[in-house]
């Protein structure tokens, strides 16, 4: 589209005038904002550019793998891979408070973040995918609140960055045009939104390398079945929970004690509100049967039938 082009060519010419020489940092989440920005910025000046990735062990089945081979792979972009799985889990062991594993994580993310930085040696500019209601919002108390509960990336004030923002004057649907105009993957471009904190926040109480194996399993077999029904970009979000609940099944002549999976599907503008979407019978049945089938220690699924408020779009 000839708008989205003269856009790219513009933002291109404004960002090499602002870094000039200069070498700049990305935090590459897979989300579709960072990674518009990351690859804008990177159309611009090229090596100047390097992207860190956390993977901090909550991300979805094959997420990881698809970040690096959309990024190094694809786009050719310095990619700095951060795999502190372990690490992640082993702080995450015993907890069970909803804020405590937020805070948690955005400490342990800001962490990493900030030793790979400093590894690379000089850096002046880090790239924000911040958009224009963002940028409104930020003027009120209230939307400071919830962009720092919110947000796992944010980076502590010593950290002295300049920021490059080249998304700055764009809407959400604006961002999804300039994506297909950068040849961005489909799977990016229509990205549901994804919590930083990830899976550790579908998993009601402790996070164990065991339950979080079963959500991931559960929640990659939600995301095929709606994708199947021609769903996946109509439904604001579509994934599975994991409460540390077992209930009573039975299998063959077996009696089983295993987990619950809750079915989450909501429509939404905004995530401010929301409804929970009345999904067809067969949707909800395939996805079921699947689940009780295919993954290990699970023998019953729910389907969340409560809209927001007064319930939330995430369960913790
Ligand atoms: P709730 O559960 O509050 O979610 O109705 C509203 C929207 O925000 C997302 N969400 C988060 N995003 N870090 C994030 O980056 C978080 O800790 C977090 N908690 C909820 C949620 O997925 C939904 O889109």
């Amino acid at each position: 589209d000839w708008n989205m082009g003269s856009f790219v060519d513009q933002a291109v010419q404004a960002i090499r005038e602002q870094v000039g020489d200069k070498r700049v940092l990305c935090a590459l989440s897979g989300g579709i904002d960072s990674s518009v920005a990351a690859v804008l910025v990177h159309r611009a000046i090229g090596d100047q550019l390097t992207c860190v990735f956390v993977n901090h062990g909550f991300l979805r089945k094959g997420e990881p793998e698809q970040v690096v081979r959309t990024f190094r792979d694809g786009f050719k972009m310095n990619l700095v891979y951060a795999d502190v799985v372990d690490r992640f889990m082993d702080r995450m062991a015993g907890v069970t408070d909803p804020e405590e594993k937020r805070k948690i994580i955005g400490n342990e993310f800001i962490r990493v973040f900030e030793a790979e930085a400093s590894k690379l040696g000089e850096i002046d500019f880090l790239v924000q995918g911040t958009l224009y209601p963002d940028v409104v919002e930020s003027g009120t108390a209230t939307a400071a609140v919830i962009k720092s509960h919110h947000n796992v990336g944010g980076l502590p004030e010593d950290m002295k960055f300049k920021l490059v923002e080249p998304l700055r004057d764009l809407f959400k649907d604006e961002v999804r045009a300039l994506a297909r105009e950068l040849n961005m993957p489909e799977d990016i471009v229509w990205r549901q939104p994804f919590p930083g904190p990830g899976l550790a926040i579908r998993i009601i109480g402790e996070v164990t390398a065991e339950r979080l194996e079963i959500l991931r399993d559960a929640d990659a077999i939600v995301h095929q079945e709606i994708k199947n029904a021609d769903l996946y970009r109509k439904v604001w979000q579509s994934f599975a929970i994991l409460p540390a609940m077992k209930s009573v099944g039975v299998m063959g002549d077996e009696r089983t004690y295993a987990y619950t999976v809750g079915l989450r599907v909501v429509s939404s503008e905004d995530g401010m509100t929301a409804d929970w979407v009345r999904l067809p019978y067969e949707v909800i049945d395939a996805i079921s049967r699947r689940i009780v089938n295919e993954v290990k220690d699970v023998n019953r699924v729910v389907y969340d039938v409560t809209s927001k408020p007064p319930s939330t779009i995430e369960w913790e």
